[in-house]
C-alpha cells in the first residue's frame, strides 16, 4: 500500500488526445502498481455529451490502443472514472461541475483533496483557473478543507510577456506552491538520472567543469514531421515547442550546482541559477549563434516526403522553423568559456535525445594521435531516449606492436540493468503531484527566465524577414549551417549513419 492521500483528479479537456495517449495510460499504470489510494476518482470535464458509462468506454478504447490492459484490471480502474458535461470556462458551466465534484467528494471521502489538470488549449488556462478561484475551490475552504493542486501543460505563454501575464493570473487564484507546470522531459527517468550520475558518484563531479570539459552538446531529434499538428505547430516552431522548455530544462540539470538537499525548493533554486547565468544573446551575434531550418521535400525509400509548407494546416509561405540549433554560454564559475550547443528538429533521420559531454584533450600528447590519425577526446554520452543509458568513450591500445590507440565504448543500458520497465514521464509526474512533490515541475521564475533567454531570437525572427531560414531535406540531419556552427569544436555526434534510406533505430 502507499501513502498517497485520497483525492479526485479532475481533467479539463478530458476527451482530448493528451488524456487518451498519456494521462489515462499513466493513471492506469499507477493503478496496476497499486500506487493509487483506495479512495480516488477521476472526473473528466468537457463539452462532449458523455454519460459515465460512455466516458468509461471512451477511456477503455484509448487504453486498448496505448496500454497493455487486462479486463479485470481495467474494469476496476474504470469504475473510478466519472464525467460531467460542463464548459467550465464559461460561467454557466460552473454549477454542474461544482455539484458533481461535491457528489464525488462525498462518495469517495476525498476530503476536498483535488488535482485540477488543465489538458486544454492554452487559451482556456486563464478562464478555467479564474472560475476555480471564484467558485472557492482553488484553495482549502470550510466545505473542501483538503489540498488543491493545479497542473498545467506547456506552452506557458508564447514569450516573456505572456508568460509573466499567465503566471500573474494563475497566482491570483492559486499560491505558487499549488501550481505544477509540467515539462514531460523532467519526468523522463534518464533525465532524472543526470542528477544521480552527477551527485551520487565521486568520479564524475570533479571533472564536471570548465577545467575538464571542452564543450557540451544536446540533441533532441524527431523522426516524424508535424503530422496533423500543423495548425498548432506553425504558430510555435521548434524554438518554442522544444528548445525554450525541454532542452533548456536538460541544460539546467546538466549544468546546475549540487543542491544542499533533495527538497524541491533546493533543486529548483539551483536550476534557476543556471537560467540566471545564461549569457544574454545579442543581436550582433545572433546570426552566428542561431541556425533555423525548415524541412523541404525529399524521397525516402522511394516515398516522397512532404515539405513542411505542404503539411496540413501549414500556410504555403510559412517561415516557421522545424529545426533550430543554438550555441550559447553559461557565465558562471563552473562553466565560464565552455560552449553549449543544442539542436532539435522534426523530420530528422531518427528519434534520439542525448547529451554529449566532450572532455578536453590531454595536456601533452604522449601517444600523439590515435590509429585513425585524428585527435581524440573522451566523451560521456547520456542517452535520454531511446535505448536509455550512459556511454563513456575512451581510448585503448590496439593490441600488437607499437602504441596505436583507438576509441572504444563502455556502456550502461537501462534495458540490460533492470527488469523494472521505465515508467512513463506522466506516470512519474502525476504520482509526484499526488504526493505534493514539485521538484520535477517548473517554477514561475524559471519559466520567465527561460523565455527571457530566447526572447531576442523570437524578436529578431519576427522583425527581420531577412534572417536566414535554411531548408533541409526531410530525413536529413538539418541544414549545413548547423554543422558549420558546431564544426570549430568538432562535429555533432552522429549516432546513426546513412540513415535516410532505412527505418532507423539508433543504438546508444
Ligand atoms: C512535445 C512537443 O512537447 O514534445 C512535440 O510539443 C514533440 O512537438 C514532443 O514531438 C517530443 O517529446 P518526446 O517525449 O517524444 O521526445
Amino acid at each position: 500500500m502507499n501513502s498517497v492521500d485520497s483525492h479526485i483528479l479532475v481533467i479539463f479537456g478530458s476527451s482530448g488526445d493528451l488524456t487518451k495517449r498519456m494521462l489515462m495510460p499513466a493513471m492506469y499504470d499507477l493503478y496496476k502498481k497499486n500506487l493509487l489510494p483506495k479512495n480516488y476518482a477521476i472526473l473528466g470535464v468537457g463539452r462532449t455529451q458523455f454519460t459515465d458509462t460512455e466516458y468509461r468506454n471512451h477511456i477503455a478504447k484509448g487504453l486498448q490502443t496505448h496500454s497493455a490492459i487486462t479486463k479485470n484490471e481495467s474494469d476496476g480502474f474504470l469504475q473510478h472514472c466519472h464525467y460531467v458535461v460542463s464548459e467550465f470556462q464559461k460561467t454557466n458551466g460552473i454549477p454542474a461541475f461544482v455539484q458533481r465534484l461535491t457528489e464525488l467528494d462525498n462518495k469517495y471521502k476525498t476530503q476536498g483533496n483535488f488535482i485540477y489538470y488543465l489538458s486544454t488549449p492554452p487559451q482556456l488556462y486563464k478562464p478555467i483557473s479564474e472560475h476555480l478561484g471564484i467558485s472557492n475551490i482553488a484553495k482549502p475552504s470550510h466545505t473542501f478543507p483538503g489540498w488543491k493542486r493545479l497542473i498545467i501543460e506547456k506552452p506557458f505563454g508564447i514569450n516573456t510577456e505572456t508568460a509573466i501575464s499567465l503566471n500573474t493570473h494563475l497566482q491570483t487564484y492559486f499560491d505558487e506552491e499549488q501550481i505544477y507546470r509540467i515539462d514531460h522531459y523532467l519526468g523522463k527517468e534518464t533525465a532524472q538520472n543526470i542528477l544521480v550520475t552527477r551527485f551520487f558518484n565521486t568520479v564524475f563531479e570533479p571533472l564536471w567543469n570548465r577545467n575538464h570539459i571542452h564543450h557540451v552538446e544536446i540533441t533532441a531529434s524527431e523522426r516524424e514531421g508535424v503530422g496533423n499538428r500543423g495548425g498548432y505547430y506553425d504558430s510555435a516552431g521548434a524554438l518554442r515547442d522544444m528548445l525554450q522548455n525541454h532542452l533548456l530544462q536538460l541544460v539546467a540539470l546538466m549544468a546546475m550546482e549540487p543542491p544542499t538537499n533533495f527538497s524541491s525548493k533546493a533543486i529548483r533554486n539551483e536550476t534557476l541559477k543556471v537560467f540566471e547565468s545564461l549569457r544574454p544573446l545579442t543581436l550582433e551575434k545572433l546570426e552566428r549563434q542561431v541556425v533555423r531550418g525548415q524541412y523541404t521535400q525529399s524521397t525516402i525509400k522511394e516515398k516522397q516526403q512532404n515539405a513542411y509548407t505542404e503539411e496540413n494546416g501549414v500556410p504555403h509561405d510559412s517561415k516557421t522553423e522545424t529545426f533550430v540549433a543554438l550555441k550559447f554560454f553559461i557565465d558562471n564559475w563552473r562553466w565560464g568559456g565552455v560552449p553549449f550547443f543544442v539542436r532539435t528538429g522534426k523530420n530528422l533521420p531518427t528519434r534520439v535525445s542525448e547529451i554529449v559531454i566532450t572532455f578536453k584533450h590531454i595536456p601533452h600528447p604522449v601517444f600523439i594521435k590515435n590509429a585513425s590519425g585524428q585527435e581524440f577526446k573522451n566523451q560521456l554520452i547520456i542517452r535520454i531516449q531511446p535505448d536509455e543509458g550512459i556511454m563513456m568513450r575512451f581510448g585503448v591500445k590496439i593490441p600488437g606492436i607499437g602504441f596505436d590507440v583507438e576509441p572504444t565504448n563502455m556502456n550502461f543500458k537501462y534495458a540490460e540493468h533492470s527488469k523494472v520497465s521505465i515508467p512513463s514521464a506522466y506516470e512519474r509526474l502525476l504520482f509526484d503531484c499526488m504526493n505534493g512533490d514539485s521538484s520535477l515541475f517548473i517554477r514561475a521564475d524559471a519559466v520567465e527566465l527561460a523565455w527571457k533567454f530566447v526572447q531576442p531570437i523570437i524578436d529578431e525572427w519576427e522583425q527581420n524577414p531577412d534572417f536566414p531560414l535554411y531548408g533541409y531535406p526531410a530525413g536529413s540531419w538539418g541544414p549545413k549551417e548547423a554543422f558549420d556552427l558546431k564544426k570549430p569544436y568538432g562535429e555533432w555526434r552522429q549516432p546513426c549513419k546513412n540513415l535516410t534510406n532505412s527505418d532507423t533505430y539508433c543504438e546508444l
